[in-house]
């Protein structure tokens, strides 16, 4: 049986979150994902969209992973490996040479990630629509005063 070990916030999932643990999970026989937990991401100065909880349900019922697990800190890593005893850790390459340390215990992968899409992006895009929906109400309003002012001065 051969285990894969990766980390993330997987908030607001999306299809890169969704490509990557596919190719995970195609390395061995059994992903386990160690999920941020809110407080881990304060500490990272993050705060996610969803929930611990929820975002772990959600990591939980996709099909190529097998156990959801929380990430406290960043020195569980190395106790973590061995616990699940893990063959394979390996996370996207913006992560690129920062777990080397873990060789001396398994085999270390970063795999590259899918382009254009991250949930940094997301949340600035939905933003941005945000402000642009509300610009539009601002405009309408604006002609609806007018015609207003216009009708009552005929
Ligand atoms: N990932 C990926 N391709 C993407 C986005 C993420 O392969 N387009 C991978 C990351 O490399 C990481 C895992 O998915 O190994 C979890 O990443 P996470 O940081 O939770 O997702 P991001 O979308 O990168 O979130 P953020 O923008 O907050 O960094």
């Amino acid at each position: 049986m051969k285990t894969v070990i990766t980390y993330g916030t997987f908030d607001l999932f999306h299809v890169g979150h969704i490509r990557l643990l596919k190719r995970l999970s195609e390395l061995g026989d059994r992903l386990v994902v160690g999920l941020s937990s809110d407080e881990f991401n304060e500490l990272k100065g993050k705060k996610s969209f969803f929930s611990y909880d929820e975002r772990a349900e959600i990591v939980a019922a996709c099909k190529y992973v097998d156990e959801v697990f929380p990430e406290h800190n960043w020195e569980q890593k190395l106790n973590d490996v061995k616990k699940y005893n893990a063959d394979i850790f390996a996370m996207g390459d913006d992560w690129v040479g920062k777990f080397d340390f873990l060789e001396d215990l398994c085999e270390v992968a970063y795999l590259p990630r899918t382009e254009d899409v991250s949930t940094t992006k997301i949340k600035s895009t939905l933003s941005s629509l945000k402000k642009s929906e509300l610009d539009k109400i601002e405009s309408s309003l604006h002609d609806v005063i007018s015609i207003v002012k216009t009708m009552s001065r005929s």
